[in-house]
């Protein structure tokens, strides 16, 4: 049974300061907090960046701070239940806008947390993953897996512009979160493996005698995943939703965090079901409505929008086209940890 439990304004002020000057505090006042009854309360609330408010004011920092002096030029994009500045979009996920311009780098390093680029727009943009050098197309899915060395590059003439994800907020927490600098990477002279030894769904190089990489494949390019969304659409029912995998192991493409790319039938609703893990959804293209706990959000291409834990989502495709999203989620952390649910709604 539910009860009121104690409050810190009932002890007396005497006990409340010999408990400080003691170093301890009760249990009691806090524990619903830490422990709310049926489901969590979370901090993160929905909320939604509107690309076109964006895009001036990356490009104005590309104008204002040379990427010498910034490193990583990208406007974080905090959660709304815990105010503008915070690094998470939702408890375990950071997002940012990153800009590269024409001819610019940025620097060579390897960090605890893993970290997935969705290309936004611009060409000739290009990452480079433990040497092998990732051309970044509009939606493309680029990932530098927690340890691995990456930079980026430029050789086009246009500003590219990216939406970064990583696991920074859990590897933070954990006080485990470091980079080491090095020099920009030399590059193999050949294509990626998404269009070498992972050119085709449901085959890879033979396993006699080899060992794959962990991450054997660090570029998921849109094109493929738009035609097989639209072939799914077209010869099945429901909602088209489709993960991203390891192609060696089937398994998450990260460890901490995983994708899902998505494709709304014109005029189709969808209403997922109650999940534990929180999301980021961007929208590769088409226009729509979401409803996440009541809150609307009226979105088209490249704009982005969270859900917390647990939430209540209504996709809505409004227009005439197919609409696309892809979807950042903490599953494969709950996953791990062994707490994973969904609910009915
Ligand atoms: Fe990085």
């Amino acid at each position: 049974m539910s009860q009121q439990l104690g409050t810190l304004e009932e002890l007396p002020q005497d006990y409340r300061d010999a408990m400080a000057a003691a170093g301890v505090a009760p249990l009691w006042p806090m524990m619903r907090k830490v422990l709310p009854h049926g489901r969590p309360a979370p901090q993160t609330k929905p909320s939604y960046w509107n690309f076109s408010a964006l895009r001036p004011l990356l490009l104005r920092a590309g104008e204002l701070t040379p990427v010498e002096k910034a490193e990583r030029r990208v406007l974080v994009m905090s959660d709304q239940g815990r105010g503008t500045g915070a690094m998470q979009a939702t408890s375990s996920i950071y997002i940012g806008m990153q800009l590269l311009l024409p001819g610019e780098t940025a620097p060579a390093h390897r960090h605890t947390p893993s970290a997935a680029r969705i290309i936004v727009e611009g060409k000739g943009g290009y990452t480079v993953v433990d040497g092998e050098k990732l051309p970044m197309h509009r939606g493309d899915l680029v990932l530098t897996p927690g340890g691995d060395w990456h930079d980026h590059g430029h050789d086009g003439d246009e500003p590219v512009i990216w939406l970064d994800a990583l696991d920074l907020p859990l590897f933070v927490y954990l006080e485990g979160s470091y980079a080491v600098e090095a020099p920009l990477q030399a590059q193999r002279n050949r294509p990626d493996a998404a269009l070498v030894e992972y050119a085709a769904a449901g085959l890879v190089p033979s396993r006699r005698a080899r060992t794959a990489r962990r991450y054997p494949m660090t570029r998921f390019p849109w094109d493929r995943t738009e035609a097989a969304l639209r072939q799914m659409a077209a010869y099945t029912d429901g909602a088209v939703e489709m993960d991203y995998i390891n192609p060696e192991t089937g398994s998450d493409v990260l460890p901490t965090i995983g994708f899902t790319a998505m494709m709304l039938r014109p005029g189709e609703t969808v209403r997922p079901v109650l999940t534990s893990d929180s999301s980021v959804f961007h929208v590769i293209g088409g226009q729509g409505t979401s409803v996440v706990d009541g809150v609307t959000f009226d979105w088209a291409a490249k704009d982005t929008f969270t859900a917390p834990v647990f939430a209540t989502v209504d996709h809505t495709n409004t227009g005439t086209e197919p609409a696309f999203l892809i979807r950042v989620h903490d599953r494969p952390l709950q996953e791990k940890l062994g707490y994973y649910e969904e609910r009915a709604r």
